[in-house]
C-alpha cells in the first residue's frame, strides 16, 4: 500500500495535527456521552486488589459441598424432568442472590435408549446375555447406557477385537489377514479418538456394529461410559443458527442431518463385559502392544447377537445466565461457562463445576455488597445438553455471534472441576500468564502453606499447558467457531466414572475431594481470572506466549513435511505478529505505568483493549476448515482424522492426512500452508491495530 489512507477531511484542514485534535475532541465527546461513568475508575483501579483479596477470602468448602449435594440428589440427563429441577435450582440460587438473571431456551434434537440387548454365542454352544448396565440402575431414574443419535438396528455376527480403532489398528489387523467386514467389532476407549470417529472407522470397514468399553480397575469394571456419537457440534436441525422458537429446521432426512449420524448402531460395554468375550476370541494372535488380556482377536468363533433400539427427540433445553454489568464498559462481556446436564448425577461431570460457578456468584454477590462494582460485565453461564454435543453453549454462541465476535474479552470453560489431585489447564496462549499468575495468589488444596503454583512446580516441573483443539467441552464453540480467546481449568484427569452411574457425591466425598478444598481452589482461580479480565485496565493478555507456540508449531511441521512444502510463508507471518505481540507488550506497559484517568487516556487504553481482545479473532476464516465449515479457527480445532496426531493447524493437518493416503497433494497442503499463513497475518494486523 505505501501511501497512507487519505480521509477528505483532510482537505480542509492545513496542519495534520489539528485535524488529529479535533478528532479526539469528537471522540471524546462520544465516549462520554456514552461511557457516563467513565469518570469513576480513578478509585476502581485502587481498590480492586481489595476486592480481589475479599474474594479470595469469602470462600467456604461447605457452600461448594451443599450445592453439589443438592445438584446431584436426582440424575438429571438434559430434556427431562429432573434436569428442569437443576435449571430452577441454579435459577433460584442466582435470583436470591440478587443478580440479574436469565434464560434462554432452544429446541435441539436429541437422542434416547429405547431398548438394547446383548448376547455371546460361544463355539461350545452356550450362550450368556450380557450384562448392559451398571447393576441395580433400573430404579434410580439413571438412563441405561447408550450412544446418544446411534441408528436403531441389530446385527448377528462374529466378534472382532480392534484395540482402540485407529486406522493403524485396521492396518495391523489386515496384516494379519483380518477382515472385520460383517463382524460385530470390540474397541477400547483411548488413543485421543472421538466416540464418532471411532464408529466411523468401523463403519468404513465394513463393520456392522461397535461395542466400546473403557478398560478401569476392578472397583469400577461394571461402569458403562455414555456418551454421544455425533459428528460436529451443536443441534444437527440447525447447523450454524440458534434453534430457538420458530427458527428454520432441517430436516431428519436432510443429507447435512444425515452426514452427521454413523450409520451402524454401537454401545458402550462395562471392561467386565468386554473381558467375558473378548476371552473366548480365536483367530489370528493379538499384536503384542494392544493389550495382555486379549490373545486373539478373531473374527470369532464367539458371535454377538446385538440389538439397539433408540429416538431422536427434538427437547426443549434451557441455559441459565447471571449478568453483572459493568460500571464503565457494560459492552465488554467476560463469560464463565459450565455445563450442568449430566449424563446420570453428574458429581464429577459436570456439576463439581456448577458447585464452583455457583460459590463464585454467592461471592461475587458478597463483592457486590461491599461497594464492589466491576468495570467490564461478567456472564456466569450454565449450559444444557452439552453431553449431546455441546449444544446448549454452540446454539447460543450461533445465535448470538456478533455481539460475542465484537464483545466478549475471554470465555472461561470448566466442566469436570474436580476428578482428582492436581491442577490441569488449557489456553489460548495469551492467557498462559494469566493463568499462572493467579496460581500464585490461590492456596493449594493439598498442599499445606503452598500456592498452587508452587505444587504445580514441584510435582509437575514442566508445566503442560494444554490447548483448546478438542470438541469435548463447550470451549469448542468459544474459539473453534467464534475465535473468543478461551481457557479451561481443572483438577485431576481421568477418573475412573467418568459417564458412569457411579459419578455420584458418594464418589466425590469417598475419592474426588473428600473435603472439597479443591472445588474451592477451582473456584478461586476461575474467580480470581475473571476478575482480573473484568477489573484490570488494560486487559492482562499476553501474545509472547502465543508467537512462542506458533514457532513450536511451525517447527514440527518442518520436522514432519521434511522439505515437501515451504514453510516460508509462516515464517513470514509468525514474525510479523512477533513483532505486533512486542509492540502491544511495550505499549500495554507504558500504559499501565500511566496512572493517568484523563479521558484520553481511557480511550488509548480501551484502543488497545480493543485490539488484544480481537486479535484472536484473525485466525478465523470465513470458509472455514474444508467440508467442516462450521470450524472457523485455523490454528486450533479437531483434525478430522486423530490418526494424524497433529493438534494445531486443523487445516493442514486434515491435508497432510489426505496426502498420505494418496500418496501425493504438496499442493493441497502448501495451499493450507498459505491459510494459516494469512489466518496469523490478520490476527498481527489486528493486534497492531494498522491497516497501512
Ligand atoms: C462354553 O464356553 C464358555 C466361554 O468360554 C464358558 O464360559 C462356558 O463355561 C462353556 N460352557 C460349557 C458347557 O462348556
Ligand atoms: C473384506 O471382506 C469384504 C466382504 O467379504 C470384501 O468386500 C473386502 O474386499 C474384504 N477386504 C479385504 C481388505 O480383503
Ligand atoms: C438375537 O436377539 C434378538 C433380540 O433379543 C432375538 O429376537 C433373536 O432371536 C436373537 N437371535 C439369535 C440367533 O439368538
Ligand atoms: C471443610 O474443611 C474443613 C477443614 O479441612 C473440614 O474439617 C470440613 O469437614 C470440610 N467440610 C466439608 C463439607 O467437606
Amino acid at each position: 500500500m505505501g501511501q497512507p489512507f487519505r480521509n477528505p477531511t483532510t482537505l480542509f484542514i492545513s496542519k495534520p495535527c489539528t485535524f488529529l485534535f479535533i478528532l479526539i475532541i469528537c471522540i471524546l465527546g462520544f465516549y462520554t456521552l456514552h461511557y457516563p461513568h467513565a469518570a469513576v475508575t480513578s478509585s476502581n483501579s485502587q481498590t480492586s486488589p481489595r476486592f480481589r483479596r475479599n474474594f479470595l477470602s469469602s470462600s467456604t468448602n461447605a457452600t461448594v459441598a451443599a450445592y453439589l449435594r443438592a445438584l446431584t440428589q436426582h440424575p438429571h440427563l438434559a430434556g427431562t424432568k429432573p434436569s428442569l429441577d437443576t435449571i430452577h435450582y441454579v435459577q433460584a440460587h442466582f435470583t436470591k442472590l440478587g443478580l440479574q438473571t436469565h434464560t434462554a431456551h432452544y429446541n435441539a434434537l436429541l437422542s434416547y435408549p429405547l431398548h438394547s440387548s446383548l448376547s455371546a454365542h460361544f463355539s461350545n454352544g452356550s450362550h450368556v446375555d450380557v450384562p448392559l448396565a451398571e447393576p441395580g440402575l433400573s430404579n434410580h431414574g439413571v438412563v441405561p447406557p447408550y450412544h446418544a443419535y446411534s441408528p436403531s438396528g441389530s446385527a448377528h455376527a462374529k466378534v472382532v477385537f480392534v484395540n482402540y480403532g485407529r486406522g493403524e489398528d485396521y492396518r495391523a489387523l489386515e496384516e494379519l489377514g483380518v477382515n472385520v467386514s460383517g463382524c460385530v467389532v470390540i474397541a477400547r476407549r483411548g488413543g485421543d479418538m472421538p466416540r464418532a470417529e471411532v464408529i466411523k472407522k468401523a463403519e468404513k470397514n465394513g463393520a456392522l456394529s461397535v461395542l466400546l468399553y473403557a478398560e478401569q480397575d476392578s472397583r469400577y469394571n461394571r461402569g458403562f461410559e455414555r456418551g454421544f456419537v455425533m459428528d460436529g457440534v451443536g443441534d444437527p436441525l440447525s447447523p450454524g443458527w440458534g434453534g430457538v422458537d420458530g427458527a428454520e429446521r432441517l430436516d431428519m432426512e436432510d443429507p447435512e442431518v444425515l452426514k452427521r449420524f454413523p450409520k451402524i448402531p454401537s454401545m458402550p460395554l462395562s471392561a467386565e463385559a468386554a473381558e467375558t468375550i473378548l476371552g473366548t476370541l480365536g483367530g489370528a494372535e493379538a499384536p503384542a502392544e494392544w493389550r495382555s488380556g486379549v490373545e486373539r482377536v478373531g473374527p470369532g468363533p464367539t458371535v454377538a447377537n446385538f440389538t439397539y433400539r433408540g429416538e431422536k427427540k427434538v427437547m426443549k433445553i434451557q441455559n441459565v445466565f447471571a449478568v453483572i454489568k459493568g460500571l464503565e464498559e457494560p459492552d465488554r462481556y467476560v463469560l464463565l461457562g459450565n455445563h450442568r446436564d449430566a449424563w446420570t448425577y453428574g458429581a464429577v461431570d459436570p456439576n463439581s463445576g456448577t458447585a464452583a460457578l455457583l460459590d463464585i456468584a454467592r461471592r461475587y454477590a458478597l463483592l457486590i455488597d461491599s461497594g464492589w462494582n466491576p468495570k467490564r460485565t461478567i456472564i456466569l453461564c450454565s449450559w444444557d445438553a452439552e453431553e449431546f454435543g455441546m449444544v446448549g453453549s454452540t446454539e447460543w454462541v450461533e445465535q448470538n455471534l456478533v455481539n460475542l465476535g465484537s464483545k466478549a474479552v475471554a470465555y472461561l470453560n470448566v466442566d469436570c472441576a474436580v476428578q482428582g489431585p492436581g491442577f490441569f489447564f488449557g489456553a489460548t496462549p495469551q492467557l498462559d500468564n494469566l493463568i499462572l499468575d493467579v496460581t500464585k495468589k490461590v492456596k493449594d488444596p493439598d498442599v499445606e502453606a503452598a500456592t498452587v503454583y508452587e505444587n504445580l512446580l514441584t510435582t509437575n516441573r514442566i508445566i503442560d499447558i494444554q490447548r483448546l483443539s478438542g470438541v469435548d467441552s463447550d470451549f469448542a464453540p468459544f474459539v473453534q467457531h467464534a475465535g473468543i480467546p478461551s481457557i479451561d481449568i481443572y483438577y485431576g484427569r481421568d477418573f475412573p466414572v467418568y459417564h458412569t452411574a457411579f459419578d455420584s457425591y458418594d464418589w466425590m466425598t469417598n475419592f474426588g475431594d473428600p473435603l472439597f478444598h479443591r472445588h474451592v481452589a477451582v473456584a478461586g482461580i476461575w474467580g480470581l481470572i475473571a476478575l482480573h479480565l473484568a477489573d484490570d485496565s488494560i486487559l492482562p493478555f499476553n501474545f509472547l506466549p502465543y508467537v512462542d507456540e506458533l514457532k513450536h508449531y511451525k517447527d514440527v511441521l518442518s520436522r514432519l513435511l521434511d522439505g515437501s512444502v515451504s514453510l516460508d510463508p509462516l515464517t513470514t507471518a509468525i514474525e510479523e505478529f512477533a513483532y505486533a505481540a512486542k509492540e502491544a507488550e511495550d505499549e500495554a506497559q507504558k500504559l499501565i505505568e500511566k496512572e493517568s484517568t484523563s479521558e484520553f487516556e481511557l480511550l488509548k487504553k480501551r484502543a488497545l483493549n480493543d485490539r488484544l481482545m480481537l486479535a484472536e479473532r484473525g485466525f478465523l476464516d470465513s470458509d472455514g476448515l474444508e467440508g467442516r465449515k462450521w470450524f472457523k479457527h485455523l490454528v486450533y480445532g479437531p483434525p478430522s482424522d486423530h490418526g494424524i496426531k497433529l493438534f494445531f493447524f486443523p487445516g493442514v493437518a486434515d491435508a497432510m492426512n489426505q496426502a498420505k493416503s494418496a500418496g501425493q497433494g504438496q499442493v493441497k497442503i502448501q495451499h493450507e500452508i498459505w491459510r494459516v499463513a494469512r489466518a496469523i497475518q490478520r490476527a498481527a494486523r489486528s493486534l497492531r491495530g494498522e491497516i497501512y
